[in-house]
């Protein structure tokens, strides 16, 4: 039977915060969060679903989790502390590279901090997972306490799990939440909505539930003989807003501000009001905008976060839907439905409020992509491998796959130019961590079978003289995407120019860079986090 949509209130998660007052100065804070077995309430009409949340205590844990308030220039200490059972509620499957505790016993988890900017011991690396009571870990755990020295530009981040082989599980089951950096001083002045009511931390993601309530995921493998449960996408029927399937939210006539977070799996969402209500972007990824930036409509891939005022009063309605027309997989799959094309509903109360905020057109002003700056150029070439029976079966980044040795080896504080060459069919995210980047420009391969032929046989784009390839048509990066972001969409059949940053980005107020940290970097794509490799 069909669910109802619109029934549920939106939640807002519990909020923590990551420093604590002394007399009115703030002082470095020191936070235990675990992640629990439990139930949750995805709608009135399903029954509790088993899943995996993170909280201050298994009442208080949440789907999403709790969001973080940090304070730029206040180090935050996290114990992540892993209170699951010896077995997952979900199907693992070991033919693909996975963290696997010794005893076969306890579910491994590590928990990153997407978008930091900090000292790699903290970063969450995928092999220093760890179990129940940290009794198992991966060959690179680090420690049991992170610090976050929250020294960068303010933001919006998310933290989730990153455990190898088995992070897209554990963010099915629940173990994801946003995390914010603040910085008063720079923010204030724009007098964008604020406040609790006014400013909301959206998280959405895909689910699908079976008719007991548990999480339905398609466990037969893509290609059974060789992986019985892995595929490398999922995608579930109802969209899911701060733990709510399609939930409700009652609003005044006046701004808002979101920080729309795409915690999916695999969905992209191309998202539009369909009242024609407008967006301001303020921010995207962990960065403001130099400029606000106004769209109809836009896309947000898995693991993007968008920043955005959207302004009631102009509505010529009393309520209006936030729709999603993304076809997935993106860019070429399955038409939206009625169930995965809907979001959210917005009752929009009669009464003007006189105090409706403002979005000034200067935002925080930050340098441009400096390419006299640039000491190392790379080309990086993402491919899908294909099976006998002619199924995609992993993505490699350079013909090489996560377990390999390292193979890029940037400093700490250099800036690089990077040529991502996209061979798959699909668009894909590519995530950098403990890094910015700025997205210069976009341009079609031509012959692009006689390119990937040569890079099947040689695997250098050099040799095989990308630049040859690289004459199509180039396509204008949308201006609500020029800013620094961590996260950029791969279009496939295109080379993706980035100029990466491997430090901070020092604001108006700049705090020393912490050289006594080891350079260490993971960057991969975000579909279902399923190959990544490292840069040390
Ligand atoms: Cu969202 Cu490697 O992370």
């Amino acid at each position: 039977s069909k669910l109802e949509m619109f029934v549920d209130e939106l939640l807002d998660m519990p909020k923590i915060l990551g420093f604590d007052s002394v007399y009115g100065v703030p002082r470095s804070k020191s936070l235990e969060i675990g992640m629990y077995s439990k139930t949750w309430k995805f709608h009135r009409d399903i029954p509790p679903t088993p899943v995996y949340a993170f909280g201050v205590s298994k009442e208080a844990a949440t789907i999403p989790g709790p969001t973080i308030m940090a304070l730029h220039g206040i180090g935050t200490n996290v114990t992540w502390k892993n209170y699951l059972p010896p077995t997952h509620i979900l199907p693992w499957d070991t033919s693909i590279t996975i963290a696997e505790p010794a005893d076969k016993i306890g579910i491994p988890t590590v928990v990153h901090l997407h978008g930091a900017i900090g000292e790699p011991e903290s970063d969450g690396n995928p092999n220093s997972w760890f179990t129940a009571g940290f009794k198992e870990k991966g060959y690179a755990w680090t420690k049991e306490t992170y610090r976050y020295n929250n020294n960068q530009q303010p933001g919006n981040l998310w933290y989730h799990d990153h455990a190898l082989g088995l992070t897209r599980l554990n963010i099915l089951a629940g173990l994801a939440g946003a995390y914010h950096i603040n910085h008063p001083k720079l923010e204030v002045p724009l007098g964008l909505p604020s406040g609790d009511e006014f400013d909301r931390t959206l998280i959405v993601f895909d689910r699908s539930f079976c008719i007991d309530g548990s999480i339905y995921v398609n466990s037969t493998g893509d290609n059974p003989s060789i992986h019985p449960h892995w595929r490398p996408e999922y995608f579930g029927d109802a969209i899911i807003v701060n733990g709510k399937a399609w939930p409700r939210m009652i609003v005044q006539r006046r701004m808002y501000r979101f920080r729309i977070i795409n915690a999916s799996s695999a969905r992209f969402f191309r998202f539009f009001f369909t009242n024609g209500l407008g967006f301001i972007h303020v921010g995207s990824d962990s960065a403001y905008l130099n400029e606000a930036v106004t769209t109809n409509g836009f896309l947000l891939c898995p693991s993007e976060i968008a920043d955005v005022v959207v302004d009631f009063s102009k509505s010529k309605n009393d309520s209006t839907i936030l729709a999603n027309d993304a076809p997935y997989p993106y860019p070429t799959g399955n038409p939206v439905d009625e169930a995965n094309g809907t979001i959210m509903k917005f009752i929009i109360l009669t009464r003007t409020e006189n105090d409706s905020g403002q979005t000034p057109n200067k935002l925080i002003q930050y340098p441009g992509p400096d390419l006299s700056s640039v000491t190392q150029t790379r080309y990086i070439t993402m491919y899908e491998y294909k099976s006998a029976t002619n199924q995609p079966t992993h993505l490699y980044l350079n013909g090489i796959s996560f377990e390999a040795p390292i193979t890029e080896t940037p400093k700490v504080g250099a800036t690089e130019v990077w040529y991502v060459i996209n061979l798959t069919g699909d668009n894909h995210p590519l995530h950098i961590h403990l890094a910015l980047f700025a997205t210069l420009d976009q341009t079609e391969l031509v012959n692009e079978t006689e390119f990937s032929d040569c890079m099947t046989k040689i695997n250098d784009a050099i040799k095989c003289q990308i630049s040859k390839y690289a004459i199509g048509k180039s396509i204008e990066v949308p201006a609500e995407e020029k800013g620094w972001k961590n996260v950029f969409k791969m279009r496939p059949g295109f080379v993706t120019k980035i100029l990466v940053k491997f430090s901070y980005i020092h604001s108006n107020e700049s705090y020393p860079f912490d050289a006594t940290a080891k350079p260490g970097y993971v960057y991969h794509c975000h579909v279902s986090i399923f190959i990544l490799f490292f840069l040390l």
